[in-house]
C-alpha cells in the first residue's frame, strides 16, 4: 500500500508532500507526533480540529469523510452532537446521543469500528459511498466532548491498528483541546 505523508518544515511550519512506505505502525506514530507539532502552541478549537481533520485526510487511504461532531453545549441535556470541522462531502449536521455510529460512541464512550455500515442498526448514511466506518469518542474531564467519525467507500477498511492508534491520535488531539 502506497501513502503519502505530510512532512513538516521545522524552520516555518510549510509542508510538502512526500511519498512514505514504512510500516503502518511507524507510519501513524509519525502522523501523530505529526499532530502534536502542529497544534503546539495554539489553543483555538475551531483551528486545531481543522487541522486534525485536514492531517488525517492527507495521511489515511481509503476514505471519503473524516471529520468532528461535537456535543452542543447549547443544547441543556447536552445530549446532542452537531458537526464540526470535518473534510468530505457535505454532512447531515444534529446527531442525538444514541443514534447512529456517532450517537452510540458517544453515548457510550466506546470506539465503534463498523465493517459494514448498512448492517449497523439505526446508521445515518451522510454519503451513499460510504460501506465502513469507525468513530472514536472525545471524552474530556469525564465529559463527552465529541467523536471523531471517518468512513471509507470499502467494506472493513478499518482494524484494530487502526483502533489502536486512531485513539492515541485523539489522545494527543485531546491534550490541544484544553
Ligand atoms: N454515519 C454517521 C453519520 C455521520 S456521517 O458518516 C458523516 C452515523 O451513523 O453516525
Amino acid at each position: 500500500m502506497e501513502m503519502t505523508l505530510l512532512q513538516i518544515r521545522w524552520n516555518h511550519k510549510m509542508f510538502e508532500t512526500i511519498q512514505y512506505s514504512g510500516s503502518r505502525e511507524k507510519d501513524y506514530e509519525l502522523v501523530i507526533k505529526q499532530l502534536d507539532i502542529l497544534l503546539e502552541g495554539e489553543s483555538n478549537q475551531i483551528a486545531n480540529l481543522s487541522n486534525a481533520a485536514a492531517l488525517l485526510n492527507h495521511f489515511l487511504n481509503d476514505i471519503n469523510w473524516v471529520g468532528f461532531y461535537l456535543t452542543d453545549e447549547n443544547k441543556q441535556a447536552n445530549n446532542e452532537l452537531v458537526l464540526g470541522p470535518f473534510q468530505g462531502l457535505p454532512a447531515c449536521i444534529r446527531i442525538p446521543f444514541g443514534k447512529g455510529v456517532c450517537g452510540t460512541a458517544a453515548e457510550t464512550r466506546l470506539t465503534q469500528v463498523v465493517p459494514n455500515v448498512h448492517e449497523f442498526p439505526g446508521h445515518i448514511a451522510c454519503d451513499s459511498a460510504s460501506n465502513s466506518e469507525i468513530v472514536i469518542p472525545l471524552v474530556i474531564n469525564n465529559d463527552v466532548y465529541g467523536v471523531l467519525d471517518i468512513d471509507s467507500p470499502s467494506l472493513d477498511r478499518f482494524d484494530d491498528v487502526d483502533k489502536q492508534y486512531l485513539e492515541k491520535f485523539c489522545n494527543i488531539l485531546i491534550k490541544h483541546l484544553q
